[in-house]
């Protein structure tokens, strides 16, 4: 079932022909970004405003599902199920792009539990995160655990430049151990690296080390636009995933930004959304106001996306992710009365997606929930979400609605391809590049030239 944007409420507090005397300018942005892919396919020269051009993420997962039979999709799908087999517990370990897209996929798809369930009961080996950030703590724990639990463990390492030192660190502290406690070959057949071609550190390393199974991060497709990658790809077989549903979701959308028309195509709808209200009324801060847990990561990973493609010459809007209701009872009150520079956007799925337990009658109703037995959880946060938004609406403060049908693979892989092509062609409506992000440059210089110090 396609996913479903909904605006309406929201332009009525806009002039009345805003959405209309944007069209030309959204249609020439979606031409653009149809036209990147075109010449990114061709191989041409690309002119210096747009360097780099990563627009490969576009038809990436057309491509991929193209090889299911035989190729780069059967061959990751084998060798997850050989890391499967081989051992009990894996890290994955990565930074940014490389690590973001595959906690949005694991949070909305995977067992809120995995870990505590016991093999029987769960899909895939324990799974943790590592080189995501730099603490010692933090890392010393995971790396005692995993030496100490006795368990056959394995690394998925995934860095699309092969340079990152908060990756390369942690692959180094991670790998050693585990050479250590079961041997150099054994150790070479439970590491699965994500990386780019020739010239990334992390390929010159694996081809060194004899790691049989090493995937690859496409040129031409960013680190924050890489989810559908291996970079994703690879952890989420691991963790039975559907990884061909996902696909199929993000094609899908890519074939609907393509042909369908304003009104309903939710990537264009999202952009004129988001582009109006920071036009019209200065409303720069973006909410993305997810109901429910499992998709509160996808948010973190839109933060990123939109935070390092438009952030930049002073410009683009602050995103900000949310969790309802818990976050009704932190931020909810700056939302119903602060200041006017937040556009909301609801993320639901339609149904409850998955167990949903009902309010029981209690003999001793001193919680006087009795008058609602017989409702289910889902009813509550769909009526919490209803209440939220009528606040809002009466106080004249706007919101949209990205619902999913149900919170499955499909949906989720329409979702994220979603939001990349959004954040692209709002790029190119507002004239900037999205691809590349020059200024994370500056602290990894100052940080390296600090430690060569000594
Ligand atoms: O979007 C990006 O390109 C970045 O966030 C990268 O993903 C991040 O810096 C990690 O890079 P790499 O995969 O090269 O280690």
């Amino acid at each position: 079932e396609p996913l479903s944007y909904s605006n309406s409420s929201a332009l009525e507090l806009l002039p009345a022909n805003a959405a209309e005397a944007l069209r030309p300018d959204l249609l020439k942005a979606r031409e653009e970004t149809l036209a990147d892919v075109e010449l990114f396919n061709s191989g041409g020269d690309v002119p210096a405003e747009k360097e780099p051009l990563d627009a490969g993420f576009i038809e990436l997962p057309a491509k991929l599902l193209a090889t299911k039979e035989s190729g780069e999709l059967a061959d990751l799908l084998a060798a997850a199920d050989r890391f499967r087999e081989r051992v009990d517990a894996f890290v994955s370990l990565g930074i940014g792009g490389s690590y973001m897209g595959l906690r949005a996929l694991q949070e909305a798809l995977g067992d809120s539990l995995h870990n505590e369930k016991p093999p029987s009961h769960r899909e895939g080996p324990k799974f943790y995160y590592g080189g995501h950030n730099v603490d010692p703590a933090v890392t010393a724990n995971l790396l005692n655990h995993l030496e100490d639990s006795g368990v056959d463990w394995g690394i998925v390492v995934i860095s699309k430049s092969g340079g990152t030192l908060e990756t390369a660190l942690a692959f180094r502290l991670f790998r050693e151990a585990l050479e250590e406690s079961v041997g150099a070959d054994e150790a070479a057949k439970r590491v699965i690296p994500v990386t780019g071609g020739e010239g990334s550190k992390l390929r010159a390393l694996a081809q060194e080390k004899g790691y049989a199974d090493v995937f690859p991060v496409p040129d031409g497709v960013g680190g924050r636009f890489s989810v559908l990658s291996a970079v994703g790809l690879v952890p989420a077989a691991i963790l039975g995933l559907d990884v061909e549903a996902l696909l199929q979701g993000a094609a899908d959308m890519t074939e609907r930004f393509r042909t369908a028309e304003p009104g309903d195509n939710p990537v264009l709808d999202y952009v004129t959304t988001c582009h109006l209200f920071e036009k019209h009324l200065s409303m720069d801060v973006r909410i993305l106001s997810t109901w429910g847990d499992r998709l509160e990561a996808v948010g973190l990973w839109y933060d990123q996306l939109l935070a390092e493609s438009l952030g930049k010459e002073q410009r683009g809007a602050l995103p900000l992710t949310v969790v309802n209701t818990r976050d009704l009872h932190s931020r909810g009150q700056q939302h119903q009365e602060g200041k006017r520079d937040k556009l909301i956007h609801n993320l639901y799925a339609a149904d409850p997606s998955g167990a949903n337990p009902t309010i029981p009658e209690s003999d001793a109703d001193q919680d006087q929930l009795n008058k609602y037995a017989g409702k289910t959880v889902f009813d509550v946060l769909t009526a919490a979400r209803e209440g939220t938004d009528q606040a809002y609406a009466e106080d004249n403060r706007p919101t949209a609605d990205i619902v999913l049908p149900t919170l499955d693979a499909y949906a989720v892989g329409q979702l994220l391809q979603m939001l990349m092509l959004a954040t692209t062609v709002e790029g190119r409506l507002i004239g900037i590049n999205p691809y590349g992000q020059p200024g994370v440059e500056a602290y990894k210089k100052n940080m390296n030239a600090i430690l060569s110090k000594g």
